[in-house]
C-alpha cells in the first residue's frame, strides 16, 4: 500500500504467519533499500537470508521512468531476496515480469521470485495466466481501498466470473476489496478464493505509516463513508494512473470541492493545509468499504490472529450447516 506499508508493517505482518507487502510506491531505490533493510531487521535474519516479505511496485511509476531507473527499483527489491512480487497498474506488466524473470534466471536463483499481478477483470485474468504466467493472480473488487479500475465488478461477482473461466492448472487466485473480519474472510474462501488481501484494515495499525489523524479518521467512518473519486490525485498531482483508474477514500470537503468544479489551485491549497492541520475534512484517507467494521488501532499481530480464528469459526459453522451437525 503505497504510503502507508513500509518495512515494519510487512514484516510484522508476515511475523504474524500472514505474508506483508511494503509498497515500492513513489519510492526512490534508497529509500526502498531502507524499508527492506528494516524489514529485514525486524525478522531477525541475516542479509544473505531470503527475506519473506513482498514488494509491491506501480507498474505506471515504473513505465513513466527511464528503463535503467526502474531497473535500480526492481534491483533493489530483487538484490534482497524478496520472496515475491507485485505488479499492478501499468500497460507493459508483461516487461517488468519478463525483467523479474530474467533477473532469476541470471543469479541461478533456485527459488525464483513469486509474481503477484493484481488485475480488476475477467479479461485481464486470463492474459495474465495465459500470456504472463503469473504465480499468483489477485482479483480486484470494485470494493477496494485505494486505487482501483473504476469499472472493476464488485469482488462477488468478479472472483465467481473469473473462476467461471481459469483452467484446472491455473495459479492461486486471491481476492482483494472491502475485506475487514474473518466473516468476510471465510465468505471469499467458501466462494472459492485460494487466500483474500486486505489493504484498509491493516491502516489502522501500530505499524502503518499512516498518520494519528488519518488512523482516527478510519475509525471514524461509518458504512458509506467511501467514495471512488480522482480528486486527491488532481490536488497531488499524481495523474499519471492509466486510464480508467482511480481510487476510493473517505469523502470529504476536498472530494467535494473538486467535483464542483471549485479552482484546482484553491483546492489544493486547502489539502495541503488539511494534510498539515491533520483535518479530517480535508486530507486524504484511502479507505475501502468495509472500514466502518474498524473500531480501534491495534497490532498486526492481533489483527492477523483474530482474522484467523474468526475465518476458522465461520468456515467451521458453515461445514455444519453441510452436514447439519
Ligand atoms: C492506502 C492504500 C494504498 C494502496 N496502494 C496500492 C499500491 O501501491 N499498489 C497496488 O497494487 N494496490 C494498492 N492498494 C490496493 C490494495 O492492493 C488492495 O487491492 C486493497 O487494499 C484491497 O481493498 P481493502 O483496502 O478494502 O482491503 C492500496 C490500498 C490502500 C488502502
Amino acid at each position: 500500500m503505497a504510503g502507508a506499508s513500509g518495512g515494519a508493517l510487512a514484516a510484522e505482518v508476515t511475523a504474524a504467519g500472514a505474508f506483508g507487502f511494503l509498497a515500492a510506491g513513489y519510492l526512490d531505490p534508497a529509500s526502498l533499500r531502507k524499508e527492506l533493510a528494516l524489514a529485514r531487521g525486524i525478522l531477525v535474519l541475516a542479509a544473505s537470508d531470503r527475506l519473506p516479505v513482498g514488494v509491491g511496485y506501480l507498474a505506471w511509476k515504473l513505465e513513466k521512468s527511464t528503463d535503467a531507473e526502474a531497473e535500480e527499483m526492481l534491483a533493489a527489491a530483487l538484490d534482497n531476496h524478496v520472496q515475491a512480487i507485485w505488479l499492478a497498474f501499468g500497460v507493459h506488466i508483461d516487461k517488468w515480469i519478463r525483467y523479474i524473470r530474467t533477473y532469476d534466471e541470471k543469479h541461478r536463483r533456485r527459488d525464483p521470485t513469486l509474481i503477484f499481478v493484481q488485475i480488476p477483470s475477467v479479461e485481464d485474468a486470463v492474459v495474465a495466466v495465459k500470456n504472463w504466467k503469473v504465480d499468483v493472480l489477485v482479483a480486484q473488487g470494485n470494493e477496494s481501498g485505494g486505487h482501483g479500475y473504476r469499472a472493476a465488478p464488485p469482488l462477488l461477482t468478479l472472483v465467481s466470473s473469473i473462476l467461471q473461466v481459469l483452467p484446472e492448472d491455473a495459479p492461486p487466485l486471491l481476492a482483494a476489496g472491502g475485506m475487514t473480519n474473518g466473516r468476510h474472510v471465510a465468505s471469499l474462501l467458501i466462494l472459492g478464493a485460494d487466500g483474500v488481501v486486505l489493504g484498509t484494515r491493516f491502516l489502522a495499525t501500530t505499524a502503518s505509516l499512516y498518520t494519528e489523524a488519518q488512523k482516527r479518521a478510519l475509525i471514524a467512518a461509518k458504512s458509506g463513508s467511501t467514495m471512488r473519486t480522482m480528486a486527491f490525485d488532481r490536488v497531488r498531482g499524481t495523474v499519471e494512473w492509466p486510464a480508467g483508474v482511480d481510487g476510493r477514500a473517505l469523502y470529504n470537503s476536498t472530494v467535494k470541492d473538486v467535483e464542483e468544479g471549485v479552482d484546482i489551485h484553491i483546492a489544493e491549497e486547502k489539502f495541503k493545509k488539511g494534510v498539515q492541520d491533520g483535518d479530517p475534512d480535508r486530507m486524504l484517507v484511502w479507505a475501502g468499504t468495509g472500514v466502518d467494521l474498524i473500531s480501534g488501532i491495534s497490532t498486526a499481530k492481533d489483527v492477523v490472529n483474530e482474522l484467523h480464528d474468526v475465518t476458522l469459526e465461520r468456515l467451521e459453522m458453515a461445514s455444519k450447516l453441510y452436514t447439519g451437525n
